[in-house]
């Protein structure tokens, strides 16, 4: 595999019975490459999702994460391999501080190996510093000592990426970040992903076209299990094939 390449699929299949959902995708993520999948309802998007995160286990196929073969990891060993996905809203601790959580998911990545007294006072430092840079990076600093659950939802899933990347994963797994998110909040969720994307590799599963042409290296379109086009936001925006696959779902 190229060094250039962070993450690839070969020939990735996933079924339902007999329905195949994930039906042969070969994906390649560039290191350092915002890489976007898109695609009608139904394409799968969610599916392969699932199985590089490992809550899937492929039905054929190969999952190569920088050269090592994870196809077979489950979900927790592909987080300490530095894969990390963005918590749902209801893993957030409605009622800790917006610091607190973030302090808590940069500590949970270190687990069992904070056992020495003095050792977990620096590291307490340490996490709440993470937390801190964190804090900033999100925009919420002002927000830092409000229960997590008084925060607007568009800001807990702002809140739940900022959790993801705590323990500085190499890449970060988003399904539609935006779901569910208010008009207002979604420029700054735009924003923070396109500045994640300089520190992190992303894909990125997204329906909101204006932000997946304004910050996508790369796009992916899925259709019926299966890739339909991959390129630069210009060759995607401008190919025929892509418009007759979301055509087919107005219909
Ligand atoms: N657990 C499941 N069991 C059976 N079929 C499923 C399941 N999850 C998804 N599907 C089907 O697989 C197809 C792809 O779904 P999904 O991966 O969620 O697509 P997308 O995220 O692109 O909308 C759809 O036809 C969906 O109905
Ligand atoms: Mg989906």
């Amino acid at each position: 595999m190229s060094t250039d390449i962070l993450l690839q699929t070969q020939g990735l299949a996933l079924a339902y019975g007999a329905f195949r959902a994930v039906d042969g995708v070969d994906l390649s993520i560039r290191r350092g490459a915002i890489h976007t999948v898109i695609g009608p309802n139904g394409a799968g998007k969610t599916s392969l999702f699932h199985c590089l995160t490992g809550e899937r286990r492929p039905s054929a196929g190969r999952i190569l994460l920088a050269d090592r073969d994870i196809t077979q990891q489950p979900a927790h060993g592909r987080v300490k391999l530095g894969m990390a996905r963005s918590f749902q809203v209801t893993s957030l601790f409605q009622e800790l501080s917006v610091r607190e959580n973030l302090r808590l998911a940069a500590q949970g990545c270190d687990g069992w190996r904070a056992l020495n007294f003095w050792q977990r006072l620096n590291k307490r430092r340490e996490h709440l510093d993470r937390a801190d840079e964190i804090l900033e990076r999100l925009g919420l600093s002002s927000r830092a000592e409000v229960d997590a659950g008084e925060l607007s939802h568009g800001q807990q899933r702002i809140l739940e990426v900022g959790m993801a990347i705590c323990p500085r994963p190499r890449l970060l797994l988003l399904d539609e970040p935006t779901s569910g998110m208010g008009i207002d909040d979604i420029p700054s969720m735009t924003s923070l992903i396109g500045e994640l994307g300089k520190d992190h590799s992303i894909l990125l599963i997204e329906h909101n076209m204006s932000i997946v042409m304004s910050i996508s290296d790369t796009i992916t379109v899925m259709n019926r299990g299966q890739i339909l086009v991959e390129g630069e936001p210009d060759v995607v925006r401008n190919d025929a094939r892509v418009r007759d696959a979301y055509l087919g779902e107005a219909a």
